[in-house]
């Protein structure tokens, strides 16, 4: 069964953008499809890619409860939730509800550099101030908390004694763009799960001793490890 995942975010929405090619490109081997991408903004630019590509939009009133979430989520039948630059906390109505369906993905090597009010820029110019050598992307199921839940995947990005804020957030941003998707695919097929006690538990092939490539390549090297479990 292919799962019916809904996307949430605030912003410009490049992540869902490199999910739904990365669906696009997995066809019938996809274990999900987007079926449903709901902001806070109305004018957020993920809400216009979803029309683009003619999947149903909803706009998410933060003031209300999160009894209306999950009357949304329900109505469109979501089995996963995709936090993709959602800028608000999820109601703890709705993490319980989808407690080891729910993902965020975060532009920093967790629990570094996470929290309240640790997102877009601010989050790297933090890594830069405080002179940290490597920084990431990393994945985790939610909980009621930002930032916290427990740790799906995580991608180092090296940071040069020149970086800018800018630099920096472009670099992880093309290994989230990279992870995201795959990871996606991979809690929605089952292939990482959180078991009763809350621990992930799977994750090939991350689990299997990954070989973390540094450096300029690490999109193409996420690529070429996770593409190769499903071709070979
Ligand atoms: C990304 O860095 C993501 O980690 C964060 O929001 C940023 C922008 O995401 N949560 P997007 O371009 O809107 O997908």
């Amino acid at each position: 069964m292919t799962a019916r995942i809904a996307v949430l975010a605030s912003g410009g929405g490049s992540n869902l953008h490199a999910l739904l090619d990365h669906l696009a490109t997995l066809g019938d081997r996809a274990a999900g499809r987007v079926a449903l991408v709901a902001s806070d903004r109305p004018d957020a630019g993920a809400l216009e890619r979803a029309r683009h590509a003619s999947i149903p939009t909803a706009t998410i009133d933060p003031r209300a409860s999160g009894d209306a979430l999950l009357e949304t989520l329900a109505r469109h039948d979501a089995d996963l939730i995709v936090l993709a630059g959602y800028l608000k906390l999820v109601p703890a109505e709705v993490t319980a509800r989808f407690r080891g369906r729910t993902l965020n993905v975060h532009p920093s090597l967790l629990p570094a550099f996470g929290g309240p009010g640790m997102y877009g820029r601010r989050v790297h110019e933090a890594v830069l101030r405080a002179g940290a050598r490597v920084s990431g992307a990393t994945v985790h199921f939610v909980d009621e908390a930002y930032d916290r839940g427990p740790i799906a995947a995580q991608w180092p990005v090296p940071v040069s004694p020149d970086d800018t804020p800018d630099a920096l957030a472009g670099r992880v941003l093309r290994v989230e763009h990279a992870l995201y998707p795959r990871v996606v695919d991979a809690v929605a097929g089952g292939r990482i799960a959180l078991d009763a006690r809350g621990r992930v538990r799977g994750g090939p092939p991350l689990d299997d001793g990954a070989a973390f490539a540094l450096g300029p390549d690490a999109a193409r090297a996420i690529a070429d490890l996770f593409d190769a479990q499903l071709v070979g």
